[in-house]
């Protein structure tokens, strides 16, 4: 029998406490989040107009899990699991355009662009072969505002539920019509996948963490939303004042000039939307991001980051485009850098977490929901090794 386990607190004074360190290094908690808070989640995979016309497809890799969306030949788009039936081997890789067809790189099983299966090499030895019960595996897809989702693990709430009235926040800024620019970016950081999400879930350490962030814009929490299910944003308000740094002043001079078919509010707000678990929006005047944390090892996690631009731009914007890129490139490395240390001050001997801001409720909203998915993360220390999933599951039946 194992020890009794102590719980870790969950507040100090009237001040909620983050998640206990051990959570943050530990490979077996990271299989049961993937199970259970990543694969039953809604996943960005691709914008609609990456996938304009019959056979462009775009893929989705996670931790163990793919997933593809593809134009059909009647003109749907469908999202399948990315392996084949025969004997599993991965089909596509990042994206492109199928002929007409999806062949398996192993032994050349086909299907058609509905996910159907057409046909399999030899086929006299495979008596009584079922096609029908052959074809991909589906899984469930939905678009929001011309953002293509998946989840693996379907049968939770649909997008429209989950954002509510949240997605008023987005419509003005047409991002259905944005094109993407360029292949996705994508970084490894060393740090556990919840790290990186705690970053991007407040604002409290823009003055101290992007110097360069503060002196361009305003960030008001007052104008902040959260809905119930975590679907969080902030709008932010390009200052009047010019910066002393060489990008932010040029990127605050063009910007009425470059914006001018822009309404006035727009040509200066910088919206930040995040939806559980691991989604983060950003959507500039000139452009937008996507900002997707997926768990890679125990400490080390992907950082996707796909861009996107408004179609038919002039040469100002485009210019504009440059300097917020240069911001934001800037910004990025910064939140890495911040993560790794972040890792690496978690794994200390004799670090105990502190308590959080009133800015940093979303973090906490994040961690329990985490708490309510992996019931053992209230556990003050690791379960010995082997024995996660059990404890898991004794504590989900009790709480
Ligand atoms: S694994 Fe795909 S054809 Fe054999
Ligand atoms: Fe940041």
């Amino acid at each position: 029998m194992s020890e009794p386990q102590l719980i870790a607190p969950q507040f100090t004074g009237d001040m909620p406490v983050g998640l206990p360190p051990w959570t943050y290094r530990s490979a077996e908690l990271l299989e049961l989040e993937y199970e259970r808070v990543i694969l039953p989640s809604w996943q960005f995979v691709c914008h609609v107009n990456q996938v304009k016309s019959p056979g462009d497809f775009a893929t989705l890799d996670m931790r163990r899990d793919s997933v593809i969306v593809i134009r059909g030949a009647d003109g749907e788009l469908r999202a399948f699991a990315n392996f084949c039936r025969h004997r599993g081997t991965k089909l596509l890789d990042g994206s492109g355009t199928c002929r007409n067809r999806i062949v398996c790189p192993y032994h050349g099983w086909s299907y058609d662009l509905s996910g159907a299966m057409v046909a399999a090499p030899s086929p006299e030895t495979f008596p009584g072969l079922d096609k029908n019960n052959l074809g991909l595996r589906p899984v469930e897809m939905e678009i929001l505002l011309g953002l293509v989702f998946v989840r693996v693990i379907g049968g939770g709430l649909g997008l429209k539920e989950i954002w509510g009235d949240a997605v008023r926040h987005l419509e003005p800024f047409g991002i259905e019509s944005f094109e993407p620019a360029g292949p996705p970016n994508a970084q490894v950081w060393n740090a556990n996948w919840k790290v990186a999400i705690d970053n991007n879930l407040e604002n409290y350490h823009v003055p101290m963490g992007h110097p360069g962030y503060h002196r361009l814009l305003d960030l008001d929490d007052a104008n902040g939303f959260m809905n119930q299910h975590g679907v969080a944003g902030s709008m932010a308000t390009v200052r009047q004042r010019l910066s002393s740094n060489w990008s932010e002043r040029r990127y605050q001079k063009l910007a009425p000039h470059a914006l001018a078919d822009l309404p006035e509010k727009l040509r200066k707000t910088w919206s930040f939307t995040i939806m559980p678990p691991n989604f983060g929006l950003d959507i500039y005047p000139d452009s937008m991001d996507i900002f997707q944390i997926l768990p890679l090892g125990a400490e080390t996690c992907q950082v996707r980051y796909p861009l996107y631009v408004r179609p038919g731009s002039s040469r100002e914007q485009e210019v504009l485009r440059y300097l917020n890129w240069r911001i934001n490139r800037q910004v990025t490395a910064e939140d890495r850098e911040l993560s790794e240390r972040v890792q690496m001050g978690m794994g200390s001997h004799g670090y105990e977490p502190g308590p959080l801001s009133t800015h940093e409720i979303c973090l906490k909203d994040f961690h329990d929901r985490i708490r309510a998915a992996c019931p053992v993360t209230l556990l003050a220390n690791s379960p010995p090794a082997g024995q996660m999933r059990q404890i898991n599951a004794r504590m989900a039946t009790r709480h």
